[in-house]
């Protein structure tokens, strides 16, 4: 009988301690997300210290029961794999250095992953029929970029966000209506209960030839529209103002999407990152996307947000490729794709 590649994941670039077993990449056997939202909550987003000390007393526990789950012990794993950025470096630290010394200690490879790449394989978990060459959207709390796919390894960038990132946006939107944190899930269940037509907020970019984004004019938009509410003593209707921000968001990333294409010959479109989870955004692509019989693909909810499968499925592909990295490979806060 063939044997498989397994590969342990460890991913801890905010604030989730997550650790996954993979089996040839695509077969999750256990995908575990410890959440420090409870901590972070009260001060209305991620507190780095406290993130990365909660990631050190979360990471043994986590990889501990990720074994468990996919009933292996650490001397039957193939490799031993961690995000090593983009993201809070206290964090990365934890879960690369944890992967790095059992990957020492083991005498097993090393593989580093890029967490945006993360989120992009997350995609092809499970969905074994994604035809390439695709365009791929990735929105997250740090990242807004599309780029286009050739296949697997091969991708260019065509555009990003010059300011805030989609989710950035949600988080701060969220936060100035006293909504919590995190502010994407938050602002889309207001928005259920609100007409997105209510307030024409700007949609920046939408029309210029390029494929960047951003998003610091409709924040001030909003934010200026509420001032202006609360001067001339009018109730906030904050579903409404979430319905019409939420539509806004997903207006310019759906339009800029299209526009890509449009111009590119590409078999499938994909969605990444914990904004993909949008259920509005994903509903708004299907829509768009009948006509041009372009199929359109987003990974379940727990593989949208952070988690570690995603980065298994990665090393896979690395580990078949001999993409191993050194064990003195340092965390990239700023790590790009
Ligand atoms: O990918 P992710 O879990 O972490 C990063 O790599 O940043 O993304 C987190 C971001 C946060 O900004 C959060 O507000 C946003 O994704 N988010 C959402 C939704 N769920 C999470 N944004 C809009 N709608 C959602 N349902
Ligand atoms: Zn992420």
């Amino acid at each position: 009988m063939k044997e498989t590649i397994k590969i342990l994941a460890i991913e801890t670039s905010c604030d989730e301690t997550a650790a996954a077993v993979s089996d040839d990449g695509l077969n999750i056997l256990s995908n575990i997300v410890a959440s420090q939202i409870d901590w972070h909550q009260r001060y209305g987003g991620v507190v780095p210290e406290i993130a990365s000390r909660k990631h050190m007393e979360f990471i043994k526990p986590v990889v501990e029961e990720a074994l468990i789950k996919a009933d292996l012990k650490l001397d039957q794993l193939d490799a031993i794999a961690a995000t090593y950025g983009p993201g809070l470096v206290g964090s990365l630290l934890v879960g690369l250095s944890y992967a790095k010394a059992l990957a020492f200690a083991l005498g097993k490879p090393f593989i580093g992953v890029n967490h945006i790449v993360g989120h992009i394989y997350a995609n092809f978990i499970s969905k074994k029929e994604i035809k390439t060459p695709l365009i791929c959207l990735t929105v997250s709390g740090g990242h807004t970029d599309l780029l286009f796919f050739k296949e697997y390894g091969d991708y260019i960038i065509l555009g990003r966000t010059q300011d805030d990132a989609a989710g950035e946006a949600f988080d701060k939107i969220a936060r100035y209506l006293g909504l919590g944190y995190p502010g994407g899930p938050l602002i889309e269940k207001k928005a259920k209960k609100g007409n997105e037509n209510a307030i024409d907020f700007p949609r920046p970019f939408i029309d210029k030839d390029n494929y960047n984004f951003s998003f610091s004019g409709l924040k001030t938009a909003v934010i200026n529209y509420i001032h202006n509410q609360k001067q001339k003593n009018i109730d906030l209707n904050l579903n409404n103002i979430a319905a019409s921000f939420q539509k806004a968001v997903i207006d310019i990333l759906v339009n800029k999407t299209l526009k890509a294409v449009k111009e590119h010959n590409v078999k499938s479109v994909i969605l990444a990152g914990g904004v993909a989870s949008n259920k509005r955004l994903q509903e708004e692509f299907k829509k768009r996307l009948k006509d041009s019989n372009t199929p359109f693909y987003h990974p379940k909810l727990e593989l949208c947000t952070d988690n570690a499968a995603m980065i298994s499925t990665v090393a896979y592909y690395k580990y078949i490729n001999g993409e191993f990295s050194e064990l003195n490979l340092n965390a990239d806060p700023n790590l790009k794709i």
